[in-house]
This record gives C-alpha cells, structure tokens and sequence, in this order.
C-alpha cells in the first residue's frame, strides 16, 4: 500500500487507561494511531495487557481515562446501539477460540460473516468461494467442522472474519495454535486483506510476524506505545 491520501486515520489513543480492580494492572497508559492501509503488531510479554488493549479497541470495554477515538467517534460517548453498528459494520473479530457453527458446513459457517441486507446472493456465494480459495478451503466447502483438524478450523473462522471485508480487522494471536504451513497461510491472508480504507491488527509474541507488520505497538507493564505512523 502506497496510497498515502487515500488513507484516513481509523485509531487514535491518548493516555488510554482501563484498570479492572485496583492493583490489576491492565493497560495503564496507551498512546498510538493507527490508519487505514496498515498491518500493526501488538508485542509484548504475558499480562502486559495486550488482549485487554483489544477488548478496548473492539469496543467492547470503555476506557476508564484518556482519548480513543475509532473511525472518528470518541469511543466513551458511545451509545450501547453505535457501539453496537460499529462492531457489526466495520469491525472484524479473531479470536484463538474458534467459535464455528457445529450444524453449519464450511461455506455456510463463512456466510455467516456477510450482512445479508448488503449483498446479493450470488454475490455472496462468489465471495465465499473466493475467501474459501485464499485460505486453502476450497475443497473442505462442504465438510463439517468436526470432520476438520484444529488448524483447519482455525482457518474457517479466519475466512468467516474476512469474507465481511471489516475496516478494522482485530485478531488476537490468530496463529498460536497453528503450525508453521498454516500458520504461513494465515500470515498472508490477513496482510493481503489490508486495503486503502482497511487496516488490521495482530497481537502476536511472534516477532518475525511482528517484523513483517508495517506498524509496531510494544506493550510492556500495561503501557502500550505506538512506533510513528
Ligand atoms: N477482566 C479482568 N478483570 C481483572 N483483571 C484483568 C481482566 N482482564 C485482564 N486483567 C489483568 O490485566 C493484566 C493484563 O491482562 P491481558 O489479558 O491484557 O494480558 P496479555 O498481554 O493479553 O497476556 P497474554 O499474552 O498472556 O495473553 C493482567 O494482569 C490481568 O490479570
Ligand atoms: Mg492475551
């Protein structure tokens, strides 16, 4: 990507603070931005509060302090049905959990990613295909999650996150589970899913990964700074 005026600011955070009890540490200070265009690498030891960072930026806990700002609204003053719109249109979730539907086949798990107001039907079908294809599923379409190892779950749920093209992808150690073959295959779906309008991040203690991201936020004792965009 090098389309710099194409790119808009998706993340700012200033002084972002959330302690969950007094003496927990959490995140304490977190300073960074983070723009469309980017692939951004959240490092940093155990407990330094990187997957809390995440629940703040998927808006699903509010800072205690300081400013975050997603896709330009002050995340605090966020109603609960914004906050809502905003997780379901321009955010996307990886968890290491993977989540799939047991009665669901493969396809059908990775439809469920799409809105289906917004999209026709064959529409639908072609972008599954085509998710299905970039993730080496194509020919597990019509399998069970059961019949699939753990690495190709894995797979189904990242597939089922991207199919939906979110402008914010969050995936919190998407590749812990995995090994090196489909870990590789993970990498390159979600940096290749970084367009002009969308960015994603990537908590990993991974450090090749993190080398390979264009943009770097170190935590470390719950203080996360970002390198300059
Ligand atoms: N819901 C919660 N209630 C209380 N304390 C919490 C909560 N979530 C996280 N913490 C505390 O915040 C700190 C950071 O936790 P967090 O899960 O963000 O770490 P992490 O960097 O993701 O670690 P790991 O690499 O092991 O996943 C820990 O000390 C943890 O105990
Ligand atoms: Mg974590």
């Amino acid at each position: 990507m090098n389309n710099d005026e194409n790119r808009q600011q998706l993340v700012r955070a200033h002084n972002v603070r959330k302690v969950f009890e007094p003496g927990e540490q959490g995140v304490r200070s977190g300073s960074f931005s983070i723009n469309s265009g980017t692939s951004t690498a959240i490092v940093g030891p155990s407990g330094s509060g990187k997957t809390t960072l995440m629940t703040l930026l998927g808006l699903l806990e509010k800072p205690d302090s300081g400013e975050l700002t997603l896709f330009g609204s002050d995340s605090k003053s966020l109603t609960l049905t914004e906050a809502t719109k905003i997780r379901r249109h321009e955010l996307g979730f990886i968890f290491q959990a993977f989540h799939l539907i047991q009665h669901l086949n493969v396809s059908e798990n990775v439809m469920l990613g799409l809105h289906p107001a917004e999209t026709g039907q064959s529409d639908r079908k072609q972008r599954v295909t085509d998710q299905l294809m970039a993730l080496g599923l194509e020919t597990h379409a019509n399998a069970f999650p059961k019949t699939l190892s753990g690495g190709q779950q894995q797979r189904v749920a990242i597939a089922r996150a991207l199919v939906r093209r979110p402008k914010l992808l969050l995936c919190d150690e998407p590749t812990g589970n995995l090994d090196s073959t489909n870990g590789e295959i993970v990498i390159q779906a979600l940096l290749n899913s970084v367009s002009n309008d969308s960015a994603v991040v990537i908590v990993t203690h991974d450090e090749d990964l993190a080398a390979r991201c264009s943009h770097r936020i170190r935590v470390k004792d719950g203080i996360a700074t970002g390198d300059s965009l």
